[in-house]
């Protein structure tokens, strides 16, 4: 068995950001879930799709580009209300778990272990993992933190457009019959609103490092 940390949370929440640091901290293999959402998202668009469209977006999920998960294009806001309506499809979900599953059984590198961002890590791809974080912040530093992140990457974005997009897609997240965004029974919960990166990075280290050491030493032992 490998050691999993779980992410989950709401979008711009830190989440992403988190997971890369606690990834390089321990030495663990990382995957951004959401990027493969929104690259079966592109692909459905590419092809003049409909994401809602449950023919059209499984045909997406299984034509992903993974050589795209950095392409700053993938980012965009019309890619991520895209990424959310594909994702509200069981078929898709499906279609995507065993990568997922495959990833934190078998990390690339041959390390230990994995951490994972998205919305339903610690509740439905990985219920068992080592810890879990359920990172939030208020929506509108969130939506701060999303215009300067789109303004960055050269998306010039009214910022309350941004703060009811976000809100938007949380909802649809939370809402939908499969696999909703939720905070698993057993997660910590993380809000990051007063917190910088650095800040927020020590919290979620002291959540999740005993939980890590004690599965590490595990390990050695078993
Ligand atoms: O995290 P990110 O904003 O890139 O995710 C884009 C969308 O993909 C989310 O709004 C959500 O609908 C979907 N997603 C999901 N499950 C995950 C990761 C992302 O449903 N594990």
């Amino acid at each position: 068995m490998s050691i999993v940390i779980a992410v989950d949370g709401t979008a711009a929440s830190g989440k992403g950001t988190l997971a890369k640091r606690l990834a390089q901290h321990f030495g663990f293999a990382h995957l951004d879930s959401g990027a493969l959402y929104r690259l079966t998202a592109v692909a459905v668009l590419e092809a003049k799709g409909d994401p809602a469209n449950e023919a059209d977006a499984v045909r997406g999920a299984q034509t992903i580009d993974f050589n795209r998960a950095g392409d700053p294009a993938i980012r965009s806001d019309t890619v991520g209300k895209a990424a959310s309506h594909v994702a509200a499809i069981p078929a898709v979900r499906n279609a995507l778990k065993d990568f997922q599953q495959n990833f934190l059984a078998h990390p690339p590198g041959g390390g230990p272990g994995a951490v994972m961002d998205g919305r339903d890590i610690g509740t439905v791809i990985c219920p068992t993992a080592t810890a879990k974080l359920y990172v939030d912040a208020r929506p509108e530093v969130r939506a701060r933190r999303r215009w300067t992140e789109l303004k960055n990457m050269g998306f010039r974005r009214a910022e309350q457009d941004v703060l009811a997009e976000l809100n938007a897609r949380d909802a649809a997240d939370k809402t939908r019959l499969v696999a909703p965004l939720k905070q698993a029974p057993d997660a910590d919960l993380l809000d990051t609103s007063d917190l910088g990166i650095d800040a927020a990075f020590a919290a979620a280290l002291a959540l999740v490092s005993p939980k890590v050491k004690d599965a590490l030493k595990d390990r050695q032992r078993g």
